[in-house]
C-alpha cells in the first residue's frame, strides 16, 4: 500500500509499531467449508506493505489461510466514532520481520509462543504452573529467540474502510479499493 492516500488516516488511529501495548483485531479468515472465522489477534504492525499479525504456525487460522489465502478485520474505538475495516489478500511475512516482532513482546508472550501448544494445554493446572516456571527460570527476559512455530502474516489491503461516526450528523464511511492497475478508487458511503 506505498503511496495509497490513506496511510496519514491510518498513522493518526493506530499506535506506532514500537508501542508494546498492540490493538486488537477481529481477524476473519476462511474454514474449508467457507464460513467466516473470527477471533481476536493483536496487530503486531503495520508498514507500506501492510498488516501483520503473528500467531503459532500450527494454528487453525495458519491451516485456513494456507487453504485460503485472504482475510478480513476489523476493529473499533467507539468512544472517538471510528472504526476501520480491511479486506486483504494474505502471505506469510518474513522471518526477518516475525522474529523482530517477537523481540518487541512483552516477556509473557514470547514464553506463551514457546509453550501454548496441545500437549502443555492438556496437562493439569498445577503442571502447566510447575513447566511455566521452570521454563522462566531456564529462560530469563532478554534471552528468547521465536521459537520454530512462530509465524507472522502479511494481509496486503485491497479494501480499507474508515467510519467516522459524529454526533451532530450522519455517520459517513471513506473507503478505498485496490484498482486492478494498483491505484485506489475512493468512494464516500453513509455510515
Ligand atoms: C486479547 C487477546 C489477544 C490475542 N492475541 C493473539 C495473537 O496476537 N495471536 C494469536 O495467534 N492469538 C491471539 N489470541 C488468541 C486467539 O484469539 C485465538 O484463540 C487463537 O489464536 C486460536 O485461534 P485459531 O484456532 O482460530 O487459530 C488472542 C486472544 C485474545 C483474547
Amino acid at each position: 500500500m506505498r503511496g495509497a492516500p490513506f496511510l496519514d488516516e491510518l498513522r493518526q488511529w493506530l499506535p506506532s509499531n514500537d508501542e508494546l501495548v498492540r490493538p486488537l483485531i477481529a481477524l476473519a479468515t476462511l474454514t474449508p467449508e467457507g464460513y467466516p472465522d473470527t477471533r481476536h489477534v493483536l496487530l503486531s504492525e503495520f508498514t507500506d506493505e501492510g498488516f501483520f499479525f503473528h500467531t503459532d504456525a500450527r494454528s487453525r487460522k495458519i491451516e485456513e489461510l494456507t487453504s485460503s489465502p485472504r482475510a478480513s478485520f476489523s476493529i473499533a474505538w467507539p468512544q472517538l466514532g471510528r472504526q476501520l475495516s480491511v479486506v486483504a489478500d494474505v502471505e506469510a511475512a518474513s522471518a526477518v520481520e516475525a522474529a523482530a516482532v517477537y523481540q518487541r513482546r512483552s516477556y509473557y508472550l514470547q514464553v506463551l509462543a514457546w509453550l501454548n501448544d496441545d500437549a502443555y494445554t492438556a496437562l493439569a493446572l498445577p503442571e502447566r504452573q510447575r513447566i511455566w516456571a521452570e521454563f522462566e527460570a531456564e529462560h530469563p527476559f532478554g534471552t528468547l529467540t521465536p521459537p520454530p512455530t512462530w509465524a507472522g502474516a502479511l494481509l496486503r489491503p485491497r479494501r480499507v474502510t474508515f467510519w467516522h461516526g459524529r454526533p451532530d450528523a450522519a455517520s459517513q464511511r471513506t473507503e478505498y479499493t485496490l484498482t486492478p492497475d494498483g491505484s485506489w478508487l475512493t468512494t464516500v458511503l453513509p455510515g
